[in-house]
């Protein structure tokens, strides 16, 4: 049983054989949190753990009290998880529970993606019901353990008995205290076509936190916390992840308090938010994921790819194998008519690609970024069949079709604005910020959402359309909702995130078959509530592979490779002008879901016999690189970054595949050797390198080794002979496949 309760110490114990949460009725009914971390015996009470005869905050103002959810101005003085104005304009609260009732499952959230289970013995749930009189104010916390994943969701829902609305200022998803501060806090960020780097720092005293508050989760920050250990490795030591099921405006933060223990925090962002809550309604929190591994960063992010791959991922796509693509953006942007983008469908077609991309600049007036957004209509100029008519043609050479929308904007030179001006987002009596010249629409408004959805189920109704993909290519300035009154104007950024799920979940429904990938810019929005709807995402616009080795090893911290689309492009790269070896870009994005971004009617015959191969190479082990076990072996983010390493490994550990990259060539390497980790001790694995050839290296590894072999001494990574490592060159990868016989 999962979830217990004990009625004498009125302590709750959610417990599978990984993680135990544990959380306890106090004296004076406030609910206190004694533990979360690896799995404890489910004998005895644990009452004892929060020691001393609690009497509440009367006598010992700020002293850390760890709460499950805590509340401002009753003594507690560190963040907290609640704040809601009451009708007499206080903000103390202080939240005693009432009831609780548990039940096998886990309930969805109205209006919001979070993770599910198929089966009701995947999960038990227990709902609390907290309550705090004077202002007439019911919560109710939602804990799910998952049977068997370390994993703990928890959400919120607040509801106001009250006769007159109330402002809910503040609703984090999940407060957790934790008794020390001896925390590294790991959080993925960066800029555009840097996204998801991995930055950390020591807790200190006093609060520390990432976060966004222009609309989106953002290139900036990532809507994730992670706690770890110093001496904490990938395979070694404690560590936590705290994630948010949410797309919008967030906050993650750790405060370190005066007497050295921590609060991490994570939900919508606080800032300019503020909900009115009418009488008997209820607001929502986002779900927060909250994994706990006693061994490191890799188990960890087990758990997260895991859940976010089978149980927040849903739809046919889910499972299915995702199709190699060849995106016609950075072979052609703008510029471009129905004879070259069927030139390279056809071109990619022979070289085993799947489905071709039609990308940006298709609709309305669009041969440049300044207008046309919001006129999902072909461009008879540049097709004259329109998407049905090229779509058929595509699919007559063997590939299935995608298409590029941004459904969320509009540009100033469109019909639409002509016809809405009013649906842009801003604030009537001002000017509208300007972003890569387009206006957000207000997707706060049901008759924006209604709009575009009968406009895009048009669209994808009308031509055979396998694949779209959604972008977001601004963030959101002047936030105002047009529909909104103004003391109802701090629900506008959630409001438009409802909006948007709402549509995202309207069409998924109504075009089951079609495969969405999100984008934003890139990876302006790389997150699980974007995940919920569409199971890949662009990962980022960079698609230099050197600088790919670091945002796809950051975001697998969290984050399944299926879910990360990755693409070969052309050399010099356009975002950096970097020229690497065309196996080294595929070896990269080899571990993602692969894609190719250039003009395959551009490559010389060599590079077209290199690219079908890759593309064979990669259709052959599919299923390991999508679904694989993946294990980051070397750290681009480690000593000088100059090597990378990781792999994929099959559930029975029959088969794997390791990478290597080393982005400058050095002197006198030595014989470096690179140890694998995920194998099968006692088994053999034939040992072969890619690309193919005759050096030593791939010499010197061929053959059969032991799985013990390979994870104690490991594989040649740099060939012992001086003048063959004189020959290697910069930006050099390498593959190991392992099979085991
Ligand atoms: C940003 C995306 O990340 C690119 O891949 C491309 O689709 C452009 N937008 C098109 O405008």
């Amino acid at each position: 049983m999962p979830i217990a309760f004990d009625a004498q110490s009125r302590t709750f114990h959610l417990r599978n054989a990984q993680v135990s949460y544990l959380m306890r009725v106090l004296e004076n009914g406030t609910l206190g949190h004694l533990y979360f971390g690896g799995a404890l015996s489910a004998k005895g009470s644990y009452a004892h753990v929060s020691s001393r005869e609690f009497l509440g905050f009367d006598n010992r103002l700020g002293e850390p009290i760890p709460l499950e959810y805590p509340t401002a101005g009753i003594g507690d003085q560190r963040v907290p998880a609640l704040v809601v104005r009451q009708p007499d304009g206080a903000t103390v609260l202080d939240l005693r529970y009432a009831s609780h009732r548990t039940f096998q499952g886990k309930p969805a959230i109205p209006g919001l993606p979070s993770t599910y289970v198929q089966a009701h013995e995947e999960a038990e749930t227990v709902e609390i019901l907290l309550t705090d009189t004077p202002a007439n104010l019911e919560v109710r916390l939602y804990y799910t353990i998952f049977a068997d994943r370390p994993v703990v969701s928890r959400s919120a829902r607040i509801r106001s008995v009250h006769r007159v609305p109330q402002a809910v200022l503040c609703a984090m998803s999940a407060s957790l205290d934790l008794p020390d501060a001896d925390w590294r806090l790991v959080s993925l960020s960066g800029a555009w076509a840097r996204e998801r780097q991995i930055v950390e720092r020591q807790l200190e005293p006093g609060c520390q936190s990432v976060g966004s508050r222009h609309g989106a989760s953002g290139h900036q920050h990532n809507p994730l916390l992670i706690l770890r250990r110093e001496t904490t490795t990938e395979e070694h030591g404690e560590a936590y992840g705290l994630s948010l099921v949410y797309s919008g405006n967030f906050l993650a933060e750790a405060e370190v308090d005066a007497y050295g223990t921590s609060r991490a925090r994570l939900g919508i962002n606080p800032d300019g938010f503020a909900w009115t809550l009418d009488p008997g309604l209820e607001f929502c929190t986002p779900e927060a994921i909250l994994v706990y591994s006693g061994e490191g960063l890799g188990s960890l992010a087990d758990a997260f790819h895991a859940l976010y791959r089978d149980r927040l991922a849903r739809g046919v796509w889910r499972d299915a194998p995702r199709p190699v693509v060849i995106n016609n953006w950075e072979a052609t942007y703008y510029d471009f008519d129905e004879q070259k983008l069927l030139a390279i469908a056809s071109s990619a077609a022979e070289l085993g690609i799947e489905l071709f991309v039609l990308d940006d600049g298709w609709f309305g007036q669009r041969d440049s970024d300044n207008s046309s957004l919001g006129d999902w209509t072909a461009n008879l100029a540049k097709l004259p069949g329109g998407i049905e008519g090229l779509a058929r043609q595509i699919e007559a050479l063997g590939l299935r079709f995608g298409i590029w929308i941004e459904p969320e904007m509009v540009s100033q030179r469109s019909r639409l604005f002509a016809e809405h001006a009013d649906w842009a987002v801003g604030v009537p009596a001002r000017p509208r910020t300007q972003g890569r010249n387009q206006l957000v629409l207000d997707m706060s408004r049901s008759d924006v959402v209604q709009y575009l959805f009968g406009t895009l189920s048009d669209l994808l109704g009308r031509a055979p359309i396998s694949y779209v993909k959604w972008d977001m290519n601004r963030t959101i300035t002047e936030p105002y909702g047009g529909t909104l009154p103004p003391d109802r104007q701090g629900e506008f950024f959630h409001r438009y995130m409802l909006g948007l799920y709402e549509l995202y979940d309207r069409l998924t429904r109504a075009f089951p078959q079609v495969l969405f990938e999100s984008c934003a810019g890139g990876g302006g929005r790389f997150d699980p509530g974007m995940l919920a709807f569409a199971p890949q995402t662009w990962t980022s616009d960079q698609t230099d592979a050197v600088e790919r080795l670091k945002i796809q090893w950051g975001t697998s911290l969290a984050y399944p490779v299926s879910s990360m689309a990755a693409h070969v492009s052309a050399v010099p790269n356009h975002q950096v002008g970097r020229i690497t070896p065309l196996s080294t870009r595929a070896a990269t994005a080899f571990f993602g879901v692969l894609g190719y971004e250039l003009d395959p009617t551009a490559l010389t015959p060599d590079e077209r016999a290199q690219v079908a191969e890759q593309v064979a190479y990669y259709k052959e082990r599919r299923e390991l690189f999508q679904r694989g076990r993946f294990v980051r072996l070397r750290s681009p983010f480690e000593g000088d970054g100059n090597e990378t390493a990781w792999m994929a490994v099959s559930p029975d550990r029959r088969r794997a595949v390791a990478g290597h990259y080393r982005a400058l060539n050095r002197p006198n390497l030595g014989p470096s050797r690179l140890r694998l980790r995920g194998l099968d001790a006692a088994a053999s694995y034939r040992v072969s390198t890619w690309p193919a050839g005759e050096d030593a290296v791939a010499a010197a590894n061929a053959g059969l080794r032991g799985g013990d072999e390979l994870m104690r001494i490991g594989l040649l990574v740099s060939p012992e002979d001086p003048t063959e490592a004189r020959r290697l060159g910069d930006f050099t990868a390498r593959l190991f496949d392992l099979e085991a016989v």
